[in-house]
Parts: structure tokens; C-alpha cells; sequence
């Protein structure tokens, strides 16, 4: 007789526990164990939350190397069937080699579950008849799990589920977060109620009277843009480190469209366009994928949705400022062009109409489409693809979590028939949809690899970006990690070709997320080495840093809803010179839609109990020492970045914290 010492972890997770009886089976290269029950003298309390147990499992003769191991539970009229979520197994064969086996999968049935061994392993190099079956086994439940479904035509597909209560346990958000965010909703919801604003149609009056809204949740940043938001140079300044870093460009010539000179915008003479163009000091914003969308009516009142031109120039003292703005696309008598010379309204609801623009494609096109979506079509491609001993699972697994359920829940409640973007927004309904498939036809994937896309927009020595500087400094670090991940794996190009878990994950994707556009750039499959790593690391970077830029500070940028209006009820001015205070405040959202606006934006905001931050990972999916080392170097270069940052945000009059290895997210997850 040989003795299999077996420790089994039960995670640290509400509810994680069970006092069903356990029983385990080993399997080896040269046997088997029987399967046997798991019992101590702790009885019930061995598989209780966070327990660590330890078993003698007994075998007439060694096994070999250990390929996998079964788990069963079973109930009993005297232990009431519960669930069970064990984290991982230690198994200490007599030959005193030690094996792990990741599990993180909540058990509920009374099946046998296969758990392979943590060696990360690809399809060419698992020999062994078990380990194959195994393996087959699981890529085919998941199959059976997790199914693409077109939401509409034209954009990413997504998990299929009829709601976040059909969803497999593993990716549901645990109950502690629903109870979270589920209270964030309610109470704002409530307070919006006892200020009588949930359901007013009642305008503004006074613009200051906003500052009383939900006057208990306010942020430092929040402040701030209340009190500068009608400053040109802050307009500016937010095209590089507000919310929506990713649609200002360089200028190097203007667009037919919009027809600027010299004397109306440099009317001392002092520069010219073409001369500022050639020294790099011209910036474009054209927001044209709105033009002509359908908008929303909002309580029966037709609502309005501009698709403006902006151009911007960065004077002597390194300031990015407004100097035109054209609203509709197409130049036109009853379009002109506005000025900061303008009367103080003319420029004022310029601006605000360029914000509330900003509102829409930020929300749906830069939040929602490139991080949301897209990191639920890395998601459900990773599930359906590669099994747990695939190295790129255990390398992608952390940054998907609660990805599916966030998605469900947006779904759900912001862009369905009845969701906040048809009750409250310019784009609700069919122009939500029309803005998406816009959005990803025009998409490219070197616009979601930052190094090129700081490059293609030209903006590579724009003084004081921070997005720009912070995001590349992430980008190479990621970089850097995943290269070291993959490389220790992967040793020659060959290798890459011949995975076809590895190219069937990617394969997905292309098809399923990117619609086989092929203008898009994404890769169809990989061939080499450097492009998987590329293209991982984009992944990495989508779904932590991006996210984090353009969700973190929704509340911060938007909060302040007359610098980022939901929506917009009167038309823009079509003549010079007739506009007032009066016209700004029936121009603005109503106070019942500000308020929802807000309280959306609150919850949206907010860091939950489920945080992560990047790069540390609460399960041990690694087991080989390398990958282990790598992740250690991987959250020193992070936590010495996050210092750098910390350090130069002092000196900042904005800080700007939402690429702060700190605050950043592992995954999109809110
Ligand atoms: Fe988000």
C-alpha cells in the first residue's frame, strides 16, 4: 500500500462551503485510485468557507504521475444538498513530488468532475488518453454553455442568456456585489425620489440648483468641473484626460467640410492655420460617425443630437483650446461656424452641444463597443476555446471576471427598449444601435493597440497628456508580461500555428466579434509568437486599463450634467446672436433626466468589493515556477509606476488617477 497525502482548499467566497460528503479519485500515467470519501475528525466543518483539509488517499501501488483527479459530492436526508466551490487540491505522492490542481468552479450536482493538474499544457503535448478525454469533455460542456447570440445585426455578438440568473455560476458576479450594486441603484433611486426629481419634466431654472442633486455624493474632480466647465482651456484639456481620450487628432489639413480661415479664427494675425498646421499645433475633433442618426424622443418632445466639428490650437503656454466649431457636418447658411469670440451663449451652447456629442460617442462607442463588448467576445471565445490547462486561460481568466454579467445587466437595463438610453438620451433606441454598427465598422485594431494609436493620431508630443503617458507606460509593462508568459510556453512560431485550441479562440473572435470584417486589421489566426503576444496584450490592456480610463471617471466628467448632457431638447442655434441664458436652460436636459443621468453615472462609477487590481490575481491558476516569477515581477513594475503616478498627480491641479495600476480594474467588471 502507498499513501497520496490530498489537501483540498474550500475558497474564501460567501457560501462557498459544504457539508455534503466529498469523495475523491486520483488518476496517474500508471493507475488509478478508488474513488473514496473525504472524511476528518473536523466531520462537516472540513469543506467549510476557507477550510484547509488534509486526507490520506490509499493505492496498492503508485499511480505514476498524476494526469488528473475526480471530485464528487453527494447529499443526503441528513446533509441537505449545497454547493460546493473548492479552490484547488494538493496531492503529495509517496514519491514526495507535489501536484496542484486548480479547480474554482462551484460543484452543485452529484456528478464526477475532472480536474487536471496544473502543468499548463497545449493540445499537441497532452499525451496521455485521460488527460485528452478529459480535456475533449470539457471544451465540450462549455460548448453547451456558453453560446454566441446576435443581439442586432452589424455589432459584436455576445454570451447567450436570458438574464444574469441564467448564467453559469462561475462567471455570475458573487452575492456580496449584487447586494452592492443593487443597494448603489436603489438608494440613488430613492434619493432622487425624496428630492422630487426622479420623474420631473421640470427645467432648470437655476442652473446652480444641479449642485443640490444628490448632494451627498460628490467627488474632488466632480468639484472641479462644476466650477471650470465653461473654461475653453478645460474643454480642451478633456480631449486629452477626461473620459474620452481616443477621438482628438493631429490636424494637418482641414476637412472640406469645414471651411475655416485664417481671419476668423487669428483675427490679430498673430498665426496662421497653415502655419500652426505644419508646426503640429492643430488638433481635430470630428464626432461625423453621428451624423444623421436617428434621436430620441424624450416624454413625446424630439430631442437633439449634433455631429460637430471642433478644432483646437495649442498655444505658446502648452493650453489646447476651442477656436471653431461647426455643429452639422454639412457647412450651410443656417450652420455656422462659432467662435470664442461669440456672444457668450452663442460659444456656451456650442461647446454644450459638443459635449453632449462627446456624451453619446463616449458612452456607446468608446465604453460600451471598445471595452465592454469587446472584452465579453475575448470572454465567451476564451470559454468556449481553450480548457483550463491551457497556459493562455490561466493567463486570461482573471480579466474576465464579472465582464458577463456587467454586459447582461447593460443589456438589460441602458440600451434595451425600456433601458436608460431610450428613457433619458439622444441616441436612445434605434440610433443606439445605428451608432454601434457605425462604430465597429470603422474600427481598426492598431486604434486599440495604444503605442500606434498615440502614433496614427499624431499625438506622440502633446504636452501634458497624461492618458498618453500613463497608458503606454501600462501597455509596455503588460507587454512585457504577457511576452515572458507566452515565450516560456510557446518556443518557436511552429508551435503557434500548430495550437488549434489557440487558433480557434482567435478564430472566434474574428468571426463572432469582429463580423469578419477584414478591414478591421484583427487577425484571423496567429502564425507567429509576436503576433499572439500583441494581440493578448491588447486584450489585457482592453479590458483593465482602457476600461479604466474611460469608465472610472464617468461620474467625475459627467456628474456635472451641463458639461456632459445626457441630451439636448431645442435645436442649435441656426443664426449668430439670439441666444440667452434662458435658451441654455430649455436647451438642457430636464431635472428629471439629469437626476437618472446622475444616478446611472454614481453607480457606474463606483470601485465595488469584487475589485481587483491589475495584476494581482485571486486564484492560483499557475503552478510551473517561471509564469509564478513572472507575475511577481509583473506587480513590482506595477507598483512602481503607480508611485510615479501617485508622485506626479501631486503637482497636478487635475489629478489624474484613472490609469493608476492601483485603481485599475483586472477586468471590465462595472
Ligand atoms: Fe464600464
Amino acid at each position: 500500500m502507498v499513501n497520496y497525502k490530498a489537501t483540498v482548499h474550500t475558497a474564501d467566497l460567501d457560501n462557498a462551503g459544504t457539508s455534503n460528503a466529498v469523495f475523491i479519485k486520483l488518476v496517474g500515467t500508471d493507475g488509478e485510485s478508488k474513488s473514496r470519501i473525504l472524511r476528518t475528525f473536523s466531520g462537516a466543518s472540513s469543506f467549510k468557507r476557507g477550510a484547509v483539509s488534509s486526507f490520506t488517499v490509499s493505492c496498492p501501488a503508485s499511480i505514476g504521475k498524476l494526469v488528473l483527479i475526480e471530485l464528487e459530492k453527494k447529499h443526503s436526508l441528513f446533509s441537505p444538498k449545497k454547493s460546493w466551490f473548492p479552490a484547488k487540491v494538493e496531492v503529495k505522492s509517496p514519491e514526495g513530488e507535489t501536484y496542484n490542481f486548480p479547480i474554482y468552479h462551484w460543484i452543485s450536482d452529484s456528478e464526477v468532475h475532472r480536474f487536471r493538474e496544473g502543468t499548463a499544457l497545449r493540445v499537441f503535448e497532452d499525451s496521455h488518453h485521460h488527460g485528452l478525454y478529459s480535456r475533449e469533455q470539457e471544451l465540450c460542456q462549455r460548448k453547451r454553455d456558453y453560446h454566441w447570440h446576435v443581439y442586432a445585426e452589424g455589432i459584436p455578438q455576445c454570451l447567450k442568456a436570458l438574464d444574469i440568473w441564467h448564467l453559469p455560476s462561475e462567471v455570475k458576479f458573487s452575492l456580496r456585489k449584487d447586494l452592492e450594486v443593487v443597494y448603489t441603484l436603489q438608494s440613488g433611486l430613492l434619493q432622487l425620489k425624496l428630492e422630487g426629481l426622479a420623474n420631473s419634466k421640470e427645467n432648470w431654472s437655476d442652473i446652480d440648483d444641479i449642485n443640490k442633486v444628490f448632494c451627498s455624493r460628490k467627488t474632488e474632480i466632480y468639484d472641479y468641473v462644476r466650477r471650470h466647465w465653461k473654461e475653453d482651456s478645460f474643454f480642451g484639456y478633456q480631449y486629452l484626460n477626461g473620459i474620452n481620450p481616443i477621438l482628438i487628432r493631429r490636424c494637418s489639413a482641414l476637412p472640406d467640410n469645414f471651411p475655416v480661415t485664417d481671419n476668423m479664427v487669428f483675427l490679430g494675425g498673430q498665426f496662421s492655420l497653415a502655419d500652426e498646421m505644419k508646426k503640429g499645433n492643430m488638433f481635430l475633433c470630428d464626432y461625423k460617425r453621428l451624423d444623421g442618426l436617428e434621436v430620441n424622443n424624450i416624454d413625446g418632445k424630439r430631442q437633439y443630437l449634433m455631429a460637430p466639428l471642433v478644432l483646437l490650437h495649442k498655444t505658446p503656454d502648452d493650453k489646447l483650446m476651442p477656436i471653431a466649431i461647426q455643429l452639422k457636418q454639412t457647412p450651410a447658411d443656417d450652420n455656422p461656424i462659432f467662435f470664442p469670440t461669440d456672444s457668450e451663449y452663442d460659444w456656451l451652447l456650442a461647446k454644450i452641444f459638443v459635449r453632449s456629442a462627446d456624451f453619446n460617442e463616449h458612452e456607446l462607442n468608446v465604453h460600451l463597443l471598445r471595452t465592454h463588448l469587446l472584452a465579453e467576445v475575448f470572454a465567451v471565445s476564451l470559454l468556449r476555446n481553450l480548457p483550463m490547462v491551457h497556459p493562455l486561460y490561466k493567463l486570461l481568466i482573471p480579466h474576465t471576471s464579472g465582464t458577463l454579467v456587467i454586459n447582461n445587466l447593460a443589456r438589460a437595463l441602458l440600451i434595451s427598449e425600456n433601458g436608460f438610453f431610450k428613457k433619458y438620451t439622444a441616441t436612445g433606441g434605434e440610433g443606439v444601435t445605428t451608432l454601434l454598427q457605425r462604430s465597429l465598422s470603422s474600427m481598426t485594431y492598431s486604434s486599440l493597440c495604444i503605442p500606434e494609436d498615440i502614433a496614427e493620431r499624431g499625438l506622440e508630443d502633446v504636452p501634458n497628456f497624461y492618458y498618453r503617458d500613463d497608458g503606454l507606460k501600462l501597455w509596455d509593462i503588460i507587454h512585457r508580461f504577457v511576452q515572458g508568459v507566452l515565450s516560456f510556453y510557446y518556443k518557436s512560431d511552429v508551435e503557434v500555428q500548430k495550437d488549434s485550441e489557440l487558433q480557434k479562440w482567435i478564430a472566434e473572435i474574428f468571426e463572432h466579434g469582429f463580423l469578419s470584417q477584414n478591414s478591421t486589421g484583427i487577425p484571423q489566426s496567429f502564425t507567429t509568437v509576436a503576433e499572439m503576444v500583441k494581440f493578448v496584450t491588447m486584450v489585457i490592456f482592453t479590458s483593465s486599463a482602457q476600461h479604466s480610463a474611460v469608465n472610472t471617471g464617468q461620474y467625475d466628467y459627467s456628474g456635472w450634467m451641463p458639461n456632459s448632457p445626457v441630451s439636448l431638447q431645442h435645436p442649435p442655434p441656426t443664426t449668430k446672436g439670439t441666444t440667452s441664458k434662458a435658451t441654455m436652460l430649455q436647451t438642457l436636459p430636464n431635472k428629471g433626466a439629469t437626476a437618472n443621468g446622475m444616478a446611472v453615472l454614481w453607480l457606474l462609477s463606483q470601485q465595488y468589493s469584487d475589485f481587483v487590481p491589475l495584476g494581482h490575481y485571486t486564484q492560483d491558476h499557475f503552478c510551473e515556477k517561471v509564469p509564478c516569477k513572472l507575475i511577481k515581477a509583473f506587480q513590482t513594475e506595477l507598483e512602481v509606476i503607480s508611485a510615479v503616478i501617485e508622485a506626479r498627480n501631486k503637482s497636478l491641479e487635475i489629478p489624474y488617477t484613472y490609469l493608476d495600476p492601483a485603481d485599475v480594474d483586472n477586468s471590465v467588471a462595472i
